[in-house]
């Protein structure tokens, strides 16, 4: 019994090393210039728009076909977090101003989420 349970220890430190660096390849690397966008992002809208842009049970991605520039111009972006959005494409309700939010955090904010949409090849 007692090696049953070592043999299950065995495989879960394994599977640990094979995933490892499957989701090390799956990481953003952020340029320098970008690391204030990033910390900026990470401070005010990844509560709600998740860490990776991949959404939260409070907000939508941002990595989504909705938010490409095409769609969802760099306007849009500074509109919705200096005075908010009503809900219309979700159902997470309405998007508030950000507290604290100012256009000089989003001119590092805005590269910040392009550069990580073009990452994610959606654009
Ligand atoms: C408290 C949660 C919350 C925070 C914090 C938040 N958002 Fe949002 N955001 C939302 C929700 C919910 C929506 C979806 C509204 C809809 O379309 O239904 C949204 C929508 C958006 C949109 C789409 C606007 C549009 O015109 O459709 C953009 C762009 C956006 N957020 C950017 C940001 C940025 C940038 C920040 C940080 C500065 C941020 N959000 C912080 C909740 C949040």
């Amino acid at each position: 019994m007692k090696q049953l349970v070592n043999l299950t220890c065995l495989a879960v430190i394994s599977m640990w090393t094979i995933s490892g660096p499957t989701i090390a390849a799956e990481t953003i690397e952020i340029p320098f210039n970008l690391a204030k966008g990033q910390v900026l992002y990470e401070k005010y809208c990844s509560s709600c728009h998740g860490m990776q842009l991949d959404g939260t049970d409070e907000g939508p991605p941002l990595v989504h076909p909705f938010y490409k520039p095409s769609h969802h111009g760099d306007k849009s972006f500074y509109r919705a977090a200096l005075q908010g959005t009503k809900q219309h494409h979700w159902n997470f309700g309405d998007m508030k101003p950000v507290e604290g939010m100012t256009r000089k955090k989003m001119d590092s904010i805005v590269p910040y989420v392009r550069y990580y949409q073009q990452q994610k090849k959606l654009f």
